[in-house]
This record gives C-alpha cells, structure tokens and sequence, in this order.
C-alpha cells in the first residue's frame, strides 16, 4: 500500500519525506487556506515546493466548479510539474473534466466520494485515483471501511485501473483496515503515519538489548555521529537529533554560510567553556559568537542598537557578517564575564538558524580552523570528525563549507567600522 501524506504544510511533508516511506501528497483548498496559502502565484509555488520534496503524485485541487473553468484551471496546475495530479471533486462537470483530462494524458483524482455509485463513476471516466473519505463517513455513523471494501469489490470485477486513495483518515487503525480491505493508497495525517511506529514492547525491549550491549555495561562511550543533513532542506528529525545533543550539554560541529564552526547551547555553561578548551583559551579570549535565528533572537542578547545600525542589519542578515554590538544583560550571565560587547551572525545557512530556532535561544559558536591558518581540512566534515570527533557529540556534515571567514562589521560605536573584510560585500554599508 502506498503512503500519501495529506496536508499542505511543507515541515510536515519533509518529516514524512525523511522517514523513507512516503510514496505522495494531497491536499485540498481547506489544508492551503490552514497553512496561510493565498493567492495564485503562492499557491502554484507552493505545489512546487512540494514537488521539490516529494518524488511521487501531488494532488492540487480545482477551485472552479463548472466544466470550462475546471478544464482551464487543470490544464495550467498539470503544467507545473509532471508529479501533479488534477483533484477534480464529483459532480456532473467534474466526472466530465475528468474524462476530458483522461483524453489529454492528465492524472486525476476524483474527491469527495462517498458511495459505491459515485466510485463506479470515476472510474469509468478513467480517473486515475478516486478519495472515498472514510473518516467524514465514520462522522456521520457510517462505516467508512465498509465504502472502500465495496469499491475493491466493484474495481476487481471490471479491472478497473483507478487507485483506490482512502482519504479522510483519522487515525493509525484506519490505515491497518484499509490495508486489511485492499485499498491502493491511504493519504494520511502525519500523526497517523508515526503512531504505525510505536509499540511498547519494541520499546521495552530495545532499552534490554541496549541494557545487554558489552559496551554499555562498561560504560565506553559510543564514537561520535558523523551526521550527514540536506544542505538547504535539512531534515527535521535529524535537526531534533542535533539539538538534542545541545541541549544536553554536547558540542558539535556544524556547517554556516562562511566556515566551518564548532557550536554549543548559549544556556550550557559547561559547554562553553569546554568550547573554548578546543580553542585553546578562556571564554571571553576564544573568539565565540553567538548564531541567531533571526534579528528578533539577536535582539535578546544585543542593546542599543539605532535606526541607523538596524537598517544594515536588516540589509546585511541572513549572510556571511559578523556584527559587533553592545551586549544585553544576558551576555555576562552566559559567559559569566563582564563582557561589554558581542559579536553575533545570522549565518545565511539554515541548519544553524533552524537549530537555534528550535532550542529557542542562540548557539555560542567559534570556528573550526584557528585565526592565523585557514586549512583546507577544516572544510570537510570527515576529517573534522576523525580529528575532533572524540570531543565532539555530532559532526554534521552537509558536505563542504568554503574557506572564506564572514566579515565582522564593529556597530557598538554609533557608526559601523570594518574590523576585518571577509566574504560578506561591504555594500551593505550604504
Ligand atoms: C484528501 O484528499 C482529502 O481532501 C482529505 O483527506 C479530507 O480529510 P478531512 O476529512 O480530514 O478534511
């Protein structure tokens, strides 16, 4: 049985996407309008988004009901991408627009199906998939299953083609009884498909193999992850993994828009200083940073910054810059220093920002290399972790980070000075 996941949000599409069992997408004008999707540009964009996503059909629903309006609306979704399939809702118009994209090469899914009647129909239209919704079924004292039990039935005796795409589902044991009742597809909310993987016993069990494993018993430590993550589309549950590892105090290394950067939680103590053992010096000499996910997290641990350094920031961020700036009360409570001023990056590289985002506060960061040599090493991920791995709880690696250091522009005086000019254009200064 293939599984589709039934939703318009990207984050979620991605999280199916990572755990190597999703073979599609629905979606439907209520689950765009939920994830604030307007207006055709967005909407056309947005079905490409997904197609960057996902190798396999992506249902994109007409909006007009009349025949004309349907056949014009389908034709431009169905030349977005090769991966789109026309959803044509059935009424009298929409089992002819179905019929018409049939004639044309157009996949279709026929929705809004509730009865064997209306099943029989799309198919003899040569729909591609027909959605009988056994959720909304099951809402109104009707049995869902039984509806697609009736459709195979009926698809058997004549051969039909269509897939039978069970959609409206609300739960895990909907998806095991249409498996159980032959249906081709189940689209599925995301929570449907993850509690397919829970069982108590496997987790009772797995914590005894663990428990058994020599080496846990003598308490060595596994070697270090090397963690390979999608560059721009990094997936969500290895950035769980990754933070996770922060917040429990690890470091790790992690790829930005420059270099190459060792990072730790900004709420870690121990971290940050173990941070600047690997550079060799005390916190307040090592070099750290801070890596926010955006101005509004920069703006808990800066102050005083005018209207004038504001619009730079605005100009410059997210990219290869470093900005000196007065620090807020919380940089000495973190570094446990009286430090006056900090140098903080929103890297143009979305694994740092996401981490950050997700641990809800900054990352302390300094880079791999060391100031006064720039190695090629220090840009593969491989040989960080064979080097510093012992040290380190994840390495990441979504492949080679350039050479080049940012530029650190000095805000903290009233006017911007260039302390050292690196990869960031220094255009954004007028
Ligand atoms: C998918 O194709 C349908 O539009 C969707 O499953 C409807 O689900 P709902 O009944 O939860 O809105």
């Amino acid at each position: 049985m293939k599984f589709f996941i039934d939703t318009a949000s990207l984050t979620q599409i991605k999280e199916a996407q990572d755990l190597g069992v999703l073979d599609g997408v629905t979606t439907n004008p209520s689950l765009m309008a939920k994830e604030g999707i307007t207006g055709n540009d967005r909407i056309r964009q947005h079905y490409l988004d997904i197609c960057g996503i996902v190798d396999g059909p992506v249902s994109a629903e007409v909006i007009a009901t009349d025949f004309d309006g349907m056949v014009s609306e389908g034709e431009l979704l169905a030349a977005l991408h090769p991966n789109i399939v026309v959803k044509v809702p059935m009424t009298r118009d929409g089992v002819k627009a179905i019929k018409h994209f049939t004639g044309k090469g157009i996949r279709t899914n026929c929705t809004l199906v509730f009865s064997p009647g209306q099943a029989l129909l799309a198919a003899k239209a040569g729909a591609s998939f027909v959605s009988p919704f056994i959720g909304r079924l099951d809402d109104v004292s009707t049995d869902g299953v039984e509806l697609i039990e009736k459709i195979r039935l009926i698809y058997d005796n004549y051969g039909y083609a269509t897939e039978i795409l069970a959609a409206s589902i609300r739960h895990p044991m909907h998806i095991i009884q249409c498996a159980e009742v032959g249906a081709d597809v189940a689209t599925c909310p995301l929570s449907a498909i993850t509690a397919l993987f829970d069982h108590p016993l496997t987790t009772i069990g797995l914590e005894k193999f663990l428990a058994d494993h020599p080496e846990s018993l003598s308490g060595e430590s596994l070697s270090p992850v090397l963690l390979p993550i999608h560059p721009t589309h990094p997936e969500p549950r290895k950035l769980r993994q990754a933070a996770d590892a922060l917040r429990a105090g690890g470091i790790i290394s992690c790829p930005t828009d420059t270099v190459h950067a060792f990072a730790c939680s900004a709420h870690s103590a121990s971290a940050i200083s173990e941070l600047a053992r690997l550079k060799h010096a005390r916190p307040n000499k090592a070099g750290l940073s801070l890596i926010c996910d955006d101005l509004s997290q920069l703006s808990l641990y800066a102050r005083h910054v005018d209207t004038a350094a504001f619009r730079i920031l605005k100009r410059a961020l997210p990219g290869p810059y470093t900005f000196i700036l007065n620090a807020s009360a919380e940089i000495p409570k973190l570094f446990k220093n009286n430090r006056r001023t900090v140098g903080i990056r929103v890297p143009d590289q979305p694994i740092p920002r996401m981490l950050a985002a997700e641990l809800g506060h900054a990352l302390v960061v300094t880079s791999v290399h060391s100031d006064d040599e720039m190695l090629e090493y220090c840009s593969d991920p491989q040989v960080i972790h064979d080097i510093y791995g012992h040290r380190l709880a994840i390495v990441i690696d979504a492949g080679h980070c350039g050479l080049e250091p940012s530029t650190i522009i000095d805000l903290s005086n009233g006017k911007a000075a260039v302390v050292r000019q690196g990869k960031g254009d220094l255009s954004v200064l007028s």
